[in-house]
């Protein structure tokens, strides 16, 4: 029996989060931590999703609309099933769903013979990201499908940052699950409500991924933990932090990190946390230590893959 199989990357947001949807430059890296998604023949489309470790099943709705955006825009008939198998935590801030529809879209792709790269497939994928976040920026797609790490702004061809030797990076999941959609209305409400003031944070935010995206590049984490700082109390002014995550990233820095902050669209979800050389692995015990799930992210990661088995 024919099977197309594709595999797509996590993602964490460096700087840039919610300003990029109004036009901010972000930063994004790939994680090691992948969505899989299997085509397999069947009468009609069947989509079954399953989370590891009990982290929230994707949902099939978004899923289905990539599905059959593919097959009006490629031609071909949308009757397949389609498993998903994540290992992303949904709602975790770590682009569970954007992960899941790239890897839907690749998978898809290649069972009908259709050949798309990375910036189709993160095309296809925002089909299904507008389903969920409505108003998404395409950072996430972007990231998912392309893996490394992405310099993103809404309308530009995404930058890749090009890291010549390997980074590492401490991710640890607050536990506290939240919908994206509602902290992006919230801050779209204080935009509303502050249009001046938001444009200078707006600009500054960009200013951060700029710097962040260079820093990254040359391995200086001392001054990229400080940008993580500024950007973690800018997030902190427009209300999208919470006390738990501000005592995670207190705690991180109480254990030596350069700089932390939340990624992703915040109320709960994750931090990133830039520490000095071998010190990571003790912030991660650390954070486990206060019953966080937490790991060390060594970045780059490539992007989405797919491929056929029989
Ligand atoms: C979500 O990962 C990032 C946000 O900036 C939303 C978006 O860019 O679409 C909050």
């Amino acid at each position: 029996m024919k099977r197309a199989v594709a595999e797509a990357p996590a993602k964490a947001i460096v700087t840039g989060e919610h300003f990029v949807v109004d036009g901010s430059w972000a930063l994004a890296v790939a994680l090691p931590r992948k969505v899989r998604a299997e085509v397999t023949e069947a009468d009609e489309l069947r989509v079954d999703s399953e989370a590891g470790g009990g982290s929230g099943s994707p949902r099939p709705g978004p899923v289905l609309e990539v599905v059959r955006a593919m097959s009006s825009e490629f031609s071909f008939a949308p009757s397949f099933r389609v498993s998903i198998r994540s290992q992303v935590p949904a709602g975790s801030g770590l682009g569970s769903s954007a992960a899941t529809s790239v890897a839907v879209a690749a998978a898809v792709a290649r069972y009908n013979s259709v050949d798309l790269g990375a910036s189709e497939l993160a095309r296809m994928s925002m089909v299904g990201e507008k389903r969920v976040h409505r108003t998404p920026s395409g950072v996430d797609s972007a990231v998912c499908a392309a893996g490394g790490a992405v310099l993103f702004r809404r309308g530009a061809e995404p930058r890749t940052v090009h890291l010549p030797g390997a980074r590492s990076l401490v991710i640890a999941f607050s536990g506290q699950r939240r919908a994206t959609r509602r902290q992006i209305s919230k801050v779209s409400r204080l935009r509303d409500a502050f249009p001046h003031m938001f444009e200078g944070l707006a600009a500054a935010v960009g200013a951060m991924s700029l710097e962040a995206s260079e820093r990254l590049a040359s391995g200086d984490m001392e001054t990229l933990g400080r940008i993580l700082n500024l950007n973690h109390a800018v997030l902190s002014s427009i209300g999208v932090s919470n006390q738990r995550l501000d005592s995670m990233v207190d705690a991180s820095l109480s254990m030596g990190a350069f700089g932390a902050k939340l990624t992703g669209a915040g109320g709960g979800g994750c931090i990133l946390v830039a520490a000095p050389e071998g010190k990571e692995k003790s912030i991660v015990s650390g954070l486990r230590g206060r019953g966080f799930e937490a790991f060390l992210a060594e970045i780059p990661v490539e992007g989405v893959k797919s491929w056929l088995e029989s």
